[in-house]
């Protein structure tokens, strides 16, 4: 779908414009009200820093969200929303728009958004931005963290093939190298790759990664948090 077919699809008239959501009242510019020195009074007693890490995230188990500053909950801004969001492995959230337009920044990962039915490709590092009243949806196409050791034995475990691994033999070492036996004059050893990976040939058809839910994980890793090190923070 291109995004004039999108744009089309979403016209007032068509269905989709009856459901509640479109036809209710709304109030897009809230009123400032007050007199000018309680309200720059106000202003100032604002806090300048919001602590993220002491707000819950809310969802999952394939989409968490948690919002940081907004209108309802900061009296700092009318018209600035920020909120963080988290997709779990091969994860995607709801399709829909807004009045206003977004820029969304990756922390982590890689992925992609649709915009209007037009998908645009992006990773960590990336700033992304979405038009008034665009339909869009994000994407996580990453899988697992691969600076996350945990992440990467448990790709070892369950996506590896001992049969497909690769032994590359006389590869080039050092003295200091500790696994070979001196005296010698032959600084060699031998290196192994492991696949663990999806597949490329069947990629779609690999079976979903489960995640439990916040709640239950928490409980769970609450319940070892002595074992697990603080490893139930990590989604
Ligand atoms: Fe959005």
């Amino acid at each position: 779908m291109t995004q004039e077919q999108a744009t089309e699809e979403l016209q007032p008239g068509k269905d989709v414009y009856n459901a509640e959501q479109w036809i209710k009242k709304r109030i897009f510019v809230r009123e400032l009200a007050r007199k000018y020195g309680e309200i720059y009074r106000g202003l100032l007693e604002q806090p300048r820093v919001f602590k993220s890490k002491n707000l819950s995230f809310k969802g999952g188990p394939m989409f968490f969200h948690k919002s940081v500053i907004n209108p309802q909950s900061a009296s700092v801004t009318q018209t600035i929303e920020t909120h963080i969001d988290v997709l779990a492995p091969g994860g995607y959230g709801q399709k829909h728009c807004h009045m206003n337009s977004a820029v969304m920044y990756v922390l982590e990962g890689k992925g992609y958004d649709v915009h209007g039915g037009v998908r645009h490709d992006w990773e960590a590092g990336d700033a992304a931005i979405v038009e008034n009243a665009c339909v869009h949806q994000h994407f996580n196409d990453d899988d697992i963290d691969p600076y996350d050791i945990d992440d990467v034995m448990w790709a070892v475990c369950t996506r590896s093939e001992p049969v497909e691994m690769d032994i590359i033999k006389k590869a080039w070492s050092t003295p200091l190298d500790p696994r070979i036996r001196k005296p010698t004059d032959s600084f060699h050893n031998s290196r192994g790759i492991i696949y663990a990976v999806k597949p490329y040939e069947w990629y779609s058809d690999f079976p979903l990664t489960a995640v439990a839910s916040e709640k239950l994980r928490e409980e769970a890793f609450s319940k070892w948090a002595n074992q697990l090190d603080g490893r139930w923070e990590v989604i």
